[in-house]
């Protein structure tokens, strides 16, 4: 029963456990004019990161079985997720970062989708999706801020071409 619910949620807990993964490795690796600021930011994400990855686990394993969850899926999932990643964007870990951000988003619309339409949602489950959901917003908005043209960030890599920065950004959120 419920394989729709435990392959979405399987597949949202290793985008979710991605998230984690390149936050803090980008936290470590992040450099530059803003590094303290970025390096703070990214620390915040993958706090962040680790409280949903926990509930998503734990409510995986409470709405399906223990079974629902295998450490070397999980491992493939997480690295073919990270793979994708570094793929689309390159080594920057701020881009790397908005990227997985963006992933997680999409993927998060797709599980509440599908697990509905088979109705498979319960109102817990809509509940932590809506509520993981608006964190992961929250965390996008920071990054777009932390990015955008006008920021240390986005002035110091484009010197006076604001419209540069705004292409880069515009190809990020495709
Ligand atoms: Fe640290």
């Amino acid at each position: 029963m419920g394989k729709t619910r435990e392959l979405e949620l399987q597949n949202l807990l290793s985008v979710a456990q991605a998230s984690y993964l390149v936050y803090q490795v980008s936290h470590w690796k992040v450099k530059g004019d803003d590094y303290y600021g970025d390096h703070l930011l990214l620390q915040r994400l993958y706090e962040s990161a680790q409280d949903y990855v926990d509930q998503l686990g734990e409510r995986l394993v409470g709405l399906e079985s223990s079974g629902a969850i295998d450490v070397g899926k999980q491992a493939s999932g997480i690295a073919l997720v990270v793979n994708q990643v570094v793929k689309q964007v390159g080594e920057d870990p701020m881009k790397q970062s908005m990227k997985i951000t963006q992933e997680l988003l999409a993927e998060l619309q797709d599980a509440y989708k599908n697990i509905k339409s088979d109705d498979q949602m319960t109102l817990g489950l809509d509940d932590l999706v809506m509520s993981i959901s608006n964190t992961v917003e929250t965390n996008m908005y920071l990054l777009k801020q932390a990015t955008a043209p006008g920021s240390r960030h986005g002035a110091k890599k484009n010197p006076g071409t604001r419209r540069n920065a705004a292409q880069i950004k515009r190809r990020l959120m495709r």
